[in-house]
């Protein structure tokens, strides 16, 4: 609340909403910096945290077919070094880092204090690439070569993300919520059915992952459009489904604008690079169909008393609030900026036309990507119900939650 003195000795009050969000976490680090760096803060106490759980989300955003030089050198663990003790979160921030295997080659160029004579060590990239934050960065932040900007806008930092959405997820699981992706296209490639929840599940489980499509014939021909993107020198996007299980009713709220479950949500997914839509159950389909074609019909089930749906074509998300049924989003991921037949562009120091630059690089990551949005779905959804259900300890968070369940159970 701030005051205002009207000057007629009356005080008019306004009200400044600033609700940080109980659960919220930030990442540090560049692509070819020391490490990369997240923190997050407002889990309860007593979630229990395995760093192999944490070291295999890593593992699964490094995987997939068309992945660069890069995931070959690097191997990510996570170093937990606040927040946890003894396999459970403490009720305090928690900090988790991420070494960059190839900092070596890097120290000079990205020295962080200046050395005298070690300009020529840099790496500057002045032929911005088309797609990239390289030119609008390099004018915002008044650099006359891209290499900060595409240091910080570079999908590394993605790593960090998906460390804390394991955190994210530790938290649902321990509620009976599962968050999970699958691939449903790369470039014209596309999965043709419904993936069942089963199957996703299986998938997250495999000890190999070419594009992580639940459909062998279909994931066949995703192969045959990056096998083509690396014959051309060319680059290809695609479409992640991102699936989440066993969320409960009344998640998010209709009331307020900034409430809505599923407009956090979207924000959430297209901030992830290249993502450059979203969808909310079968939003495309929807708006070409009638609406007697598009709702989900209610129906009551007498014996066990609870509300069943015929259908889950919104996602499981009505009014900004989760319906309980599974929450269902889909990420349009752009094909990778970086061309190994780069497009024109300029040279910021000449101003002359010029190809644009190569740096080594994804020529598909749409599996990845997929695995990122899991972590990001499972941060907003963790946010989402540590608001409803709060909790100092993990105890009184299941005690709120088990209480709301009864009430549900009998409404
Ligand atoms: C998992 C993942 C990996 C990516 N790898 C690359 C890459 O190797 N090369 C590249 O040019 N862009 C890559 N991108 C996309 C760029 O980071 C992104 O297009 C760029 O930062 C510009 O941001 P914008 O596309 O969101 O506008 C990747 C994106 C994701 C999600």
């Amino acid at each position: 609340m701030a005051g205002t003195h009207d000057g007629g000795g009356l005080f008019q009050f306004v009200t400044i909403r600033f609700l940080p969000p109980m659960l919220r976490f930030e990442t540090a680090g560049e692509s070819h910096g020391e490490c990369l760096i997240a923190t997050l803060t407002g889990l309860p106490a007593g979630v229990p945290v395995s760093l192999e759980a944490v070291d295999r989300e890593l593992w699964r955003r490094q995987q997939g077919y068309g992945r660069g030089g890069r995931m070959k050198i690097e191997s990510d663990h996570a170093e937990i070094v606040a927040g946890v003790r003894h396999s459970h979160t403490i009720g305090a921030p928690i900090g988790i880092l991420i070494r960059n295997r190839d900092w070596k080659n890097w120290s000079e160029a990205l020295a962080v204090e200046e050395a005298g004579g070690a300009e020529d060590k840099r790496k500057p990239l002045t032929r911005p690439r088309p797609g990239h934050a390289d030119l609008a960065g390099a004018i915002k932040y008044d650099f006359h070569d891209a290499r900060y900007i595409l240091e910080r806008a570079s999908a590394r930092e993605t790593a960090a993300r998906v460390a804390a959405g394991a955190l994210a997820k530790a938290l649902l699981g321990e509620f009976g919520i599962v968050v999970l992706s699958h691939v449903v296209a790369v470039g014209s490639a596309r999965l043709e059915r419904p993936a069942e929840w089963d199957e996703i599940a299986a998938l997250s489980r495999r000890g190999e992952i070419l594009l992580g499509c639940v459909d062998a014939e279909a994931e066949a021909r995703m192969k045959e459009v990056v096998d083509e993107a690396y014959r051309t020198g060319d680059t290809a996007g695609g479409v992640f489904e991102v699936v989440a299980h066993g969320v409960p009713p009344g998640l998010g709220s209709h009331a307020a604008w900034d409430g809505r479950l599923d407009g956090r949500l979207a924000q959430a997914i297209v901030s992830i690079q290249a993502v450059k839509g979203v969808e909310i159950g079968f939003a495309a389909e929807g708006a070409a169909s009638f609406g007697s074609k598009v709702q989900d019909t209610i129906h009551y089930q007498r014996e066990e008393r609870r509300f069943t749906r015929g259908a889950n074509r919104a996602g499981g998300l009505e009014g900004g609030i989760t319906n309980g049924q599974d929450v269902v989003l889909r990420g349009f991921l752009k094909p990778i900026s970086t061309l190994r037949r780069p497009l024109e562009s300029v040279d910021l120091a000449t101003r002359e036309p010029a190809l644009a630059a190569y740096e080594r690089s994804d020529v598909c990551a749409v599996p990845a990507a997929g695995v990122v949005a899991e972590a990001m779905t499972a941060l907003v959804l963790a946010q989402a119900f540590l608001e409803k259900f709060g909790g100092d300890s993990l105890r009184e968070t299941r005690r709120n939650f088990l209480g709301y369940l009864e009430q549900v159970k009998s409404f």
